[in-house]
């Protein structure tokens, strides 16, 4: 049987390599910590989980949903969107329920790219930008984002015949895994820059709600003329804790939403009613637990980061997401090595930096998904296997 070559080009996992590592290692009996992947230890607030039972005990709710999502949730999200951003947007053109903002980000290259059609994409970047791609049959130029230039790509530095190329952009900030953020004035320029060579910006802010020290990040919708070239994908995994409940949303430009609309309306039946109404209940409820899940990174952010800097690892503290993007201490310099060599030396499972792109190497992601009891011992046990610096 042969698969397509669509399939085989999509990168084969560094992450089941690194599980395979694990779960040897926890056959061994190891006393596995697992800051690898980036889902949430909290469960949802009180009353999105009883808003969910009460509907999962609804029989009423178990038809097909409509694709583009319950007028009820689309309305929330205009509010939200109201007043988290002061965004007005129209629930009926400018909003588009998802199953996860990763349906969202995977699909939008099949609306949009014919085989052989350029996107611009992050390196370092959240994998499934570039899988999206590739299985759209697209081609990427990867916009480096460098330490130097506050991890944000620098448009100057686009070639004209790429920039001409190019149909789709995506930018992330916070972003996954290089922890940066992104501030209006950057934004203006990447409007600018997407209405000179007409190309649609599509904004990953996942980790909108995330944010430390009392920083706010900014919609990329709130910047003038945003929403003319681009559209944002936000999701309801990390800010409300809803990761395996699979919602998240859409905003932006009506005639980009209305591809998706259309493509999606091909592939799938809409969102599981009642996770529509917990995500209702998400939206539209108190948003104190949402502020207490960042408290907690942040806390947990502190912990971490004070005491690998007490023992030699200094790494710079992020002003939002569930991540640290952490350079490798300087006598490493290779992270999937480091990876391996700290796994078994510690039973700390990290994300290696080359796993998000070529330029990822020489870092690891760390994510804050244990309970401050547990950062600390494994922060303990990596001081004490000499791996610091
Ligand atoms: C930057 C970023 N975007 C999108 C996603 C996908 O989130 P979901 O599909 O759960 O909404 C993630 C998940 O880790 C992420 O880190």
């Amino acid at each position: 049987m042969k698969v397509s070559e669509r399939l085989t080009s999509l990168p084969t996992g560094i992450f089941s390599e690194i599980d395979q590592i694990v779960q040897a290692q926890a056959a061994k009996g190891m006393d596995i910590i697992n800051l690898s992947v980036g889902s949430p230890d909290r469960g949802p607030a009180p009353h999105i989980v009883n808003a969910l039972s009460d509907a999962v005990c609804d029989g009423a709710k178990y038809g097909y949903a409509l694709s583009e999502g319950m007028p009820g949730f689309k309305k929330a999200v205009t509010e939200w969107y109201y007043n988290r951003f002061n965004v007005s947007l129209d629930p009926e053109k400018e909003v588009l329920s998802l199953m996860g903002s990763q349906d969202g980000l995977s699909h939008i290259f099949l609306a949009f790219l014919n085989p052989g059609d350029l996107a611009l994409i992050p390196d370092p970047g959240y994998p499934v930008y570039s899988a999206g791609v590739l299985i759209a049959g697209g081609e990427i130029f990867y916009m480096p984002l460098l330490k130097e230039n506050r991890f944000l790509p620098d448009f100057e530095a686009i070639p004209q015949d790429v920039a001409r190329k190019a149909k789709i952009m995506v930018l992330n900030y916070p972003s996954n895994p290089v922890t940066a953020v992104a501030d209006m004035d950057f934004f203006s320029r990447a409007v600018s820059f997407a209405k000179k060579y007409d190309i649609i910006i599509c904004h990953d802010v996942a980790y909108s709600e995330l944010s430390f020290d009392g920083y706010k990040p900014p919609s990329f919708l709130e910047t003038r003329g945003g929403k003319e070239v681009g559209v944002e994908f936000h999701s309801l995994s990390k800010t409300y804790n809803m990761a395996g409940c699979r919602i998240a949303f859409i905003t932006g430009n009506s005639k980009v939403i209305d591809a998706l609309r259309r493509l999606k309306s091909n592939i799938d039946y809409g969102i599981f009613q009642p996770v529509q109404i917990a995500g209702i209940a998400a939206l539209t409820g108190s948003q104190d637990y949402v502020r207490e899940t960042a408290q907690i990174y942040q806390m947990r952010r502190d912990a971490m980061l004070d005491n690998l800097a007490n023992g030699g690892w200094k790494i710079p503290k992020p002003k939002a997401t569930m991540f640290v993007w952490a350079p490798l201490p300087s006598q490493y310099k290779d992270s999937k090595a480091f990876t391996i060599e700290l796994l078994e030396k510690t039973g700390v499972v990290v994300t290696p930096g080359i796993a998000f792109g070529r330029l990822g190497e020489g870092y690891v992601r760390i994510a804050l998904v244990c309970e401050k009891e547990r950062l600390d011992e494994a922060a303990k046990r990596i001081i004490s296997a000499g791996i610091c610096g």
